[in-house]
């Protein structure tokens, strides 16, 4: 019977093992550096899609008379599903107004009580929601406290930009509440 003899000096079996351990982590972590970069490529459309909801260009100020009287546009945005990207798509529609001094206001065209559109009643001088009759001052407050809103139209960022450009941070709120929640 041969028998095999360890003729490495002692403590080289574990020195060996450890070497070996470490080696192997280190080849772990290096792998995972690429593994990281190609997720990073690999999600990005993703990434895009959270940041879909910046400003917009709606109309030129000249469309819009300096009198105060809410005019309705749609609101086209470029959106970025998972791997695809769609441009100048509807995403919905604003009222916007413009005020003596240059002062605009956008409200979503969306009825706070539960998701029709509102339209504006140039005789009456507020908004009406065919559905439920909810009424809306032409600022926008609810304009009858009987109105089954819980709450005020929903008012959005607006801007002019690049000499003459309305932009208005596009968003939608959920209908039903009293507070201003935005759908993610
Ligand atoms: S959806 Fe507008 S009043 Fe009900």
């Amino acid at each position: 019977m041969i028998e095999l003899k360890d003729e490495s000096p002692p403590g080289n079996g574990r020195r060996g093992f450890l070497k070996r351990l470490l080696a192997g982590i280190f080849s772990a972590v290096l792998g995972l550096v690429p593994l990281g970069a190609g997720l990073t490529v690999l999600l990005d459309p993703l990434r895009r899609k959270a940041g879909s909801d910046d400003a917009v260009p709606v109309t030129s100020l000249d469309a819009l008379p300096e009198d105060g009287v809410p005019h309705k546009f749609p609101v086209l945005a470029t959106r970025t599903d998972a791997w695809n990207k769609f441009t100048q798509v509807p995403v919905g529609a604003v009222y916007l107004r413009r005020l003596s001094g240059g002062k605009l206001q956008a409200f979503n065209v969306v009825c706070p009580h539960a998701g029709c559109f509102v339209d504006f009643d140039a005789e009456k001088g507020g908004f009406l929601c065919p559905c439920h009759n909810s009424t809306f001052t032409v600022d926008g407050k609810i304009a009858d406290r009987s109105s089954p809103s819980p709450r005020a139209l929903d008012s959005l960022e607006v801007e002019v930009r690049d000499g003459g450009q309305v932009w208005v941070k596009f968003r939608n709120f959920r209908a039903g509440h009293a507070e201003k929640i935005p759908v993610a």
